[in-house]
């Protein structure tokens, strides 16, 4: 999604902003833009495709200035990634520059009245709306206050948005107004910065000032004005980042994503960390929800989106196995549309990494005008959807630059166990010593996630071989069909290849239709321990695929011995408790994409078409 950084101080403002943008990378775009003001003038660039691109004509065509600068990344929604689409969006007299993150949703009207005025629109762009209107604000005002005439501009506008903007009347300001998309202040000495996140900033400053909805922000060298959009100011809640900008770099790994997939196993543990008391009872008092609430759930719905819907999809087979709670889970964007049956009594839980998805935020916001209780599952602190929930067990993966999610997944399972367990203590649903030899066995999962990245080598070379394949079925039961969407996903996204996921006893009822000699089919095998139905049943599954030619990879408990007879590759994974199983059997799953993709010579920390953080329904 867009990134924006926005600066004013004594450094050069363009460097600082372009060395912003490229820490915002991560969250996906197709174009980027800067503007600085210098010497009473606006002066601004902007180019089609990655940050090399505007680097390469800066460089061709340099532009200098002594005051503030601001800077954008755009993920397009409203017309093509070109150049005249990207930001910054000037105003006809070049006076007034803005970036935006986010959709006007009546910039149509808007743009009607504008032009009625005279107003020259230059792009297809829903932002150009609000350079136009905030010139004409300014211009109408007459008193040269950038800030009055922004929020002006923002009662005005419907939507989502960030904006940010600079004016040749006032070279050392910028200022920013924030609705529903993320904002951030960074306090530096004697300098100032503005982000959609910290990322942007922490190479200078780690003090940080998260800004409310419907908040405007004066950022000068030396001071930072919050106002609400009447001019009123408002408190501001401040705090110091902890990650470490060490934590944001790529370690050594080619790319973000392969560094992502080894740091799983602390990710894992560091979310474990602290929630289990000496004598074993689970504390999630940030979960800000009461045992007696707790106690009164009726129903659980999950919403959550792509891999997080994933996360939940597992959540539900361990919630309604230890709290025998009917627990229903779906994609954050059906949601609302259906007119889910929500009350008092149900408790949603909403899984989203990045805690700014559009379509989970909109669903927990419905969910809540139902009056049921919100419980987030997030990853990113002050984000939109804990802030705006009852409730909220963090993650701590640190900082995910990857677009593809990985180890945010693993420590999503930690924690949707972790709830799961809570929920069993608090209802009584199980004795004190069951749930201590759970979380006796999830202790252990950092170091079963170890011994799995020890042995994936053999994946990575299959996934060479299979670089040429058009098509990879991915087959699974129980917690397993979820570990097989999630590998489906990750091969869409970063191999660009069509993958499709199966409950394996559905193969039957069609979809083995489409097994033809040689089609890769990868099976993730439940525990064969007790004699379990569902691993015999699997296993016939893979005899009739290779019966009938596909070439079967086979991920499957140590020492199983029955699948190997039926596996052309036959990847071996810790035995842990079956419903624990997903988080090592999704790893292989990582691997073989990331590989695949690299095989492919895709980017695979920025896959095409893709986002990090998805702020547009
Ligand atoms: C896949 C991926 C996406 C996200 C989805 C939800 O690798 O990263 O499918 O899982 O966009 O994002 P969050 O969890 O930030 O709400």
């Amino acid at each position: 999604m867009c990134g924006i950084v926005g600066y004013v101080g004594p450094q050069p403002a363009l460097e600082v902003v372009v060395n912003g943008l490229a820490r915002l990378e991560y969250r996906g775009y197709d174009s980027a833009g800067v503007a600085v003001l210098g010497r009473g003038a606006l002066h601004t660039d902007k180019r089609a495709g990655k940050l090399a691109n505007l680097r390469r004509a800066l460089e061709e065509r340099p532009i200098s200035g002594d005051g503030a600068g601001i800077g954008h990344t755009r993920w397009a929604t409203h017309g093509a990634p070109n150049d005249v689409n990207a930001h910054p969006h000037v105003d006809n007299d070049n006076r007034v520059a803005i970036v935006h993150n986010g959709i006007i949703e009546n910039f149509a009207a808007l743009r009607l009245e504008l032009e009625e005025q005279g107003c020259k629109f230059l792009s297809e762009t829903d932002t150009e709306v609000a350079s136009h209107l905030l010139s004409t604000t300014l211009a109408s005002r007459g008193d040269g206050d950038l800030a009055g005439a922004m929020r002006d501009v923002c009662k005005r506008l419907e939507g989502a948005f960030t904006l940010v903007a600079v004016s040749t009347d006032d070279p050392d300001l910028v200022v920013a107004a924030r609705r529903n998309s993320p904002l951030v202040v960074g306090r530096g000495e004697g300098e100032n910065f503005l982000a959609s996140d910290v990322a942007a900033f922490i190479a200078h400053t780690r003090e940080a000032v998260e800004l409310g909805q419907d908040q405007v922000v004066e950022l000068r060298a030396d001071s930072v004005v919050v106002t609400d959009y009447d001019g009123d100011p408002v408190e501001v809640n401040e705090y110091h980042v902890d990650w470490d900008a060490s934590a944001a770099e790529k370690d050594g790994y080619d790319y973000f994503m392969l560094k992502e997939i080894v740091e799983q196993p602390r990710a894992v543990a560091d979310t474990l960390l602290g929630r289990v008391t000496v004598d074993g009872q689970l504390t999630l008092d940030e979960m800000r929800l009461s045992p007696a609430e707790l106690r009164g759930v009726e129903k659980i719905v999950i919403i959550a989106c792509g891999t997080s819907y994933h996360a939940g999809l597992i959540a539900k087979y361990a919630v309604e196995h230890w709290c025998r709670i009917p627990c229903e889970v779906e994609v954050a964007s059906e949601f609302r549309y259906r007119d889910p049956i929500l009350d008092q009594q149900t408790l949603v839980i909403a899984i989203s990494q990045s805690g700014e998805s559009m379509d989970t935020l909109m669903a927990v916001r419905y969910a809540r005008e139902q009056r049921a209780k919100v419980l987030a599952i997030c990853n990113v602190n002050g984000s939109t959807i804990p802030r705006e929930s009852d409730g909220v067990l963090y993650t701590h993966a640190g900082p995910e630059v990857g677009v593809a999610a990985t180890k945010t997944f693993l420590t999503q399972l930690a924690a949707c166990y972790l709830i799961g367990l809570y929920l069993a203590q608090v209802r009584g649903m199980k004795f004190g010593d069951e749930i201590n030899a759970v979380i006796a066995q999830l202790a252990t999962m950092p170091e079963q996630i170890e011994k799995v990245l020890d042995t994936v080598q053999p994946v990575r070379e299959l996934a060479h071989s299979l670089a040429d394949a058009d098509t990879v079925l991915f087959l699974g039961r129980h917690v397993g069909y979820p570990v097989a969407m999630e590998g489906a996903l990750k091969l869409k996204e970063l191999a660009y290849m069509h993958a499709e996921a199966f409950a394996a006893g559905e193969l039957k009822h069609g979809p083995i239709a489409l097994i033809e000699e040689g089609l890769p089919v990868v099976v993730v095998v439940p525990s064969p321990k007790g004699r379990s139905v569902l691993h015999d049943k699997i296993v016939s599954n893979i005899q009739e695929v290779r019966a009938r030619g596909a070439r079967t990879i086979v991920i499957a408990e140590e020492g199983d011995e029955s699948v190997r007879p039926y596996s052309d590759v036959l990847i071996e994974i810790p035995a842990v408790p079956t419903l624990l199983q997903p988080i090592v059997s999704t790893i292989p799953m990582q691997v073989f994409a990331c590989e695949l993709a690299l095989a492919k010579g895709n980017d695979v920390d920025q896959p095409r078409n893709l986002a990090k953080s998805v702020t547009v329904e």
